[in-house]
């Protein structure tokens, strides 16, 4: 008998309230029944991004349509836009501007590490007609957390431009809060902290980033901020939904409400916290060490052992899914996520299984040692993780 864990960063676990809401027989969704359950998940996205002002539109797409959406709506051809490049998805946002002939200007960080927030003021001083900064929360290549409100404080202070956050991987698991940050356009995608499948993307817009859509002349037709907003206001979307997966929604955003997005939160830091500790106690290295995020513990891979075939091992003998690292990072790192539908015993699990992978190929750990320090922690319930509010 072969149970699978998935201890990716994204898809993650989906609860069985959730999926049993997607296996509801289908309806239409130009209907009462539909709206109702529309208007509802709109609400709580809200809830979910921490504003009360901001519109959220659900796309039927994965993340990266949600940041191409982004793009698209507030950007005009020859725009110059501030892109903060540290990773795999920073360098998407970066691809997607050049794609449709807006100007990067580049700042780029070693991977691993977090921008300096302050890095910033000088190019923003030199580059006054800058239209949008582009950032990320969390560098999920390289499990890294970005201080986000510093960052939106610079960009407020030093110039007119859109602050743009890349929350996919950290709604849910990391503060994003748009009102009071000030950020102007945050994205986010269903399979990672929501507790549902691959599917969905959702962006989060403020008055300035919707005037910013009334000039932007960049091709759109499906994307298209204005159409999403028309339809919004009918409680629909401009094209058919992905029904099911919003029937998800409803029911993951109800089990998030019910926990409290602060107690969410801290699950996740405490968690996080938990699964470093443990990969420490078995001597192996943080690869983004202070800078760690809470979604996923990126681990620098130990000399000599063979990262591909450790995760096969567990994907195909223990049916366990950790992440190997992506581009050129593969074989340097290995990732563990654990972000959304996670508790105490998938950290336990998880630490077990890289002791166990480890070992079997041959890499010396102390069998045990990793869970202790997880388990050390997990009970010490006085110790209260502060949540990293970066
Ligand atoms: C931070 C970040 N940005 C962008 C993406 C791309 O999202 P998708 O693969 O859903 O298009 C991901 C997904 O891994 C991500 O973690």
């Amino acid at each position: 008998m072969k149970k699978t864990y998935l201890f990716t960063p994204g898809p993650t676990m989906v609860p069985p309230e959730v999926a049993l809401a997607e296996a509801q027989p289908m309806i239409h969704h130009r209907t009462p029944e539909f709206s109702k359950i529309f208007v509802e998940v709109t609400e709580g996205l809200k809830y979910l991004f921490q504003t009360k002002t901001c519109n959220v539109y659900t796309l039927a797409s994965s993340g990266t349509g949600g940041m191409e959406a982004c793009v698209v709506n507030i950007l005009s051809k020859g725009d110059k836009a501030l892109v903060i490049r540290g990773g795999k998805f920073g360098e998407r946002w970066a691809e997607i501007c050049e794609v449709f002939g807006v100007k990067v200007i580049p700042v780029d960080v070693e991977y691993g590490k977090a921008v300096e927030p302050e890095l910033i003021t000088p190019l923003l001083r030199q580059h006054r007609d800058v239209k949008a900064v582009f950032t990320t929360q969390s560098e999920t290549s390289t499990g890294v957390i970005c201080d986000i409100s510093a960052i939106a404080r610079i960009v407020k202070e030093e110039s007119a431009a859109l602050m743009i956050v890349d929350a996919i991987s950290s709604i849910c698991v990391h503060p994003l809060l748009m009102d009071d940050w000030g950020i102007d356009l945050a994205v986010t995608g269903s399979q990672k902290g929501f507790l549902l499948p691959p599917g969905l993307a959702f962006v989060c817009v403020n008055q300035n980033a919707m005037k910013a859509a009334e000039k932007s002349d960049l091709p759109k037709y499906y994307w298209s901020f204005k159409k999403m907003q028309k339809n919004l206001k009918d409680a629909t979307t401009p094209f058919t939904p992905a029904v099911s997966l919003i029937r998800g929604l409803k029911v993951a955003i109800d089990m998030i409400k019910e926990e409290g997005i602060e107690n969410v939160w801290q699950r996740h830091a405490r968690l996080a916290h938990a699964t470093r500790e443990a990969v420490k106690a078995l001597g192996l290295e943080l690869f983004a060490g202070e800078y760690s995020s809470n979604v996923l513990t990126a681990v620098r891979s130990p000399n000599g052992l063979d990262t591909s075939a450790f995760l096969k091992k567990l994907r195909d003998k223990y049916g366990v899914s950790l992440a190997g690292g992506q581009d050129e990072l593969k074989g340097k790192i290995f990732r563990i996520g654990h972000m959304g539908y996670v508790n105490d015993f998938d950290v336990i699990t998880a630490i077990s299984s890289v002791e166990k992978g480890l070992s079997e190929c041959d890499y010396p750990v102390e069998i045990g040692k990793g869970v202790a320090r997880a388990q050390e922690i997990l009970l010490g319930e006085e110790e209260k993780v502060a949540v990293n509010t970066l």
